[in-house]
């Protein structure tokens, strides 16, 4: 939105009202006078008119956690624990995810409050790549590497996946960049080549990798930096 439509709403002020306000320097946004009223705003913004607050900012939230095995990637679950459930912060029932694991994958997960961030973050043209950690049932053969590259095409929705980069790291374990996030995606791409997904691990998400300093189940906030890198803020 922008400051003069959120001053023109602020006691139905009105609009020529807002822009004299504005044009007057009597309108701060989070503490510094702005007199653009085409400046953008949002519920993480504070606005201030005169000595009334017209918008009281609301905390921004972005955080990583290292899932656990177990931990569903839901926000509220009448069967199993979620990750919302591993979080202690007094506003994490604000919180939504960026890109789900399956039950059974461990690794990265992204929460936030913030739908702009994870929308670019999440959006299929950003194109944002995923790195995942597998384990096989069976060795990989190594045909698999130009069939991943080439892509599968997915019936159910009617698409070719996008070119993969798998990179074998023994006979049963693989390196996965993927571009996109489909349903089951991973677990679906080895069964295409005749294998089984064992352990699946999510290593990172675009410029976020997951910290070997933080352990299954432990969670820490994203720097103002690693959010703006990952996608930019607000
Ligand atoms: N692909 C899968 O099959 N499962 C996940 O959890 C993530 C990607």
């Amino acid at each position: 939105m922008k400051l003069d439509r959120l001053i023109a709403g602020y006691e139905a002020m009105g609009r020529q009202a807002a822009h004299l306000a504005i044009a007057a320097r009597r309108v701060r946004v989070d503490g510094v006078c702005v007199t653009d009223g085409h400046h953008p705003v949002d519920r993480f913004t504070l606005v201030e008119l005169d000595d009334s607050v017209v918008q009281a900012s609301e905390r921004a939230l972005y955080l990583m956690l290292h899932k656990p095995v177990g931990i569903l990637s839901a926000t509220k679950d009448d069967l199993h624990p979620t990750v919302i459930d591993l979080i202690d912060d007094p506003d994490k029932h604000t919180l939504h995810i960026a890109g789900r694991l399956d039950r059974s994958t461990s690794g990265l997960v992204l929460l936030t409050n913030d739908g702009r961030w994870s929308k670019r973050l999440m959006a299929a043209e950003e194109k944002v790549p995923k790195v995942y950690l597998v384990q096989t049932l069976d060795p990989v053969v190594p045909d698999a590497v130009e069939a991943f590259a080439r892509g599968f095409y997915f019936h159910t929705e009617d698409i070719t996946t996008l070119p993969a980069e798998l990179v074998l790291l023994g006979a049963n374990q693989a390196r996965l960049t993927l571009h996109e996030g489909r349903y089951h995606q991973v677990k679906r791409m080895f069964h295409r080549v005749g294998n089984r997904v064992i352990s699946l691990h999510r290593e990172s998400i675009g410029s976020l990798v997951l910290p070997a300093d933080l352990p299954p189940g432990a969670w820490r906030a994203l720097s103002p930096q690693e959010v703006l890198a990952a996608a930019g803020g607000g």
